[in-house]
């Protein structure tokens, strides 16, 4: 395998478990891109955003998207927001074959509910604790980027399995 497989998509979407189920299948090595920010800087993200804020957690996002499309053939899952850069994007795109998960809102809400693992969604004070109004308005304003992957899959009605196969058969056409 050339390239590498990289899954986009918001919050919720189901990138790091596909991804880890997907690397399996297809023998390679994975990566989740929260998991090496918080590996190399010792912090997880959500402590992250705390300390030092979210324009810091980007920085070190976009650090991590330089080092990890270096390698190739592996699978990489990202973070919801990763594509929101454009210079991420471009070097996602150019190094790999960009697939984006979909969920719809209701699945989004009750599969992000867990308050202290999201700060995005947490520190979304505009929309005063509102989480259904801040994650409508994130996923509007993000349409734009993640409608560039090569592929969309909608995970809500389908298992795990069904949804690797579905990106196989897109991989093998
Ligand atoms: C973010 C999504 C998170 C993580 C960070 C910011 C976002 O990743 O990168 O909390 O801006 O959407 P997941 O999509 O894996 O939750």
């Amino acid at each position: 395998m050339k390239n590498n497989i990289i899954l986009i998509g918001f919050m919720g979407t189901g990138k790091t478990s596909i991804g880890k189920i997907l690397a399996t299948k297809l023998g390679c090595a994975f990566i989740d891109l929260d998991q090496k920010i918080e590996a190399d800087n010792k912090m997880s993200i959500p402590k992250i955003f705390e300390k030092y804020g979210e324009t810091h957690f980007r920085e070190l996002e976009r650090q991590a998207v330089k080092e990890v499309v270096k390698r190739h053939g592996i699978v990489i899952a990202t973070g919801g927001g990763t594509i929101k850069d454009a210079e991420n994007l471009r070097l996602l795109k150019e190094n790999g074959v960009v697939i984006c998960l979909t969920a719809d809102i209701d699945e989004i809400l009750s599969r992000t509910s867990t308050k202290g693992e999201r700060p995005v969604l947490d520190n979304k004070n505009e929309s005063h604790g509102d989480r259904r109004l801040a994650i409508e308005k994130l996923l509007e304003e993000r349409k734009q980027f993640y409608d560039q992957a090569d592929y969309k899959v909608d995970t809500k009605n389908w298992s795990p399995l069904q949804i690797i196969e579905d990106i196989c058969q897109y991989l093998n056409r």
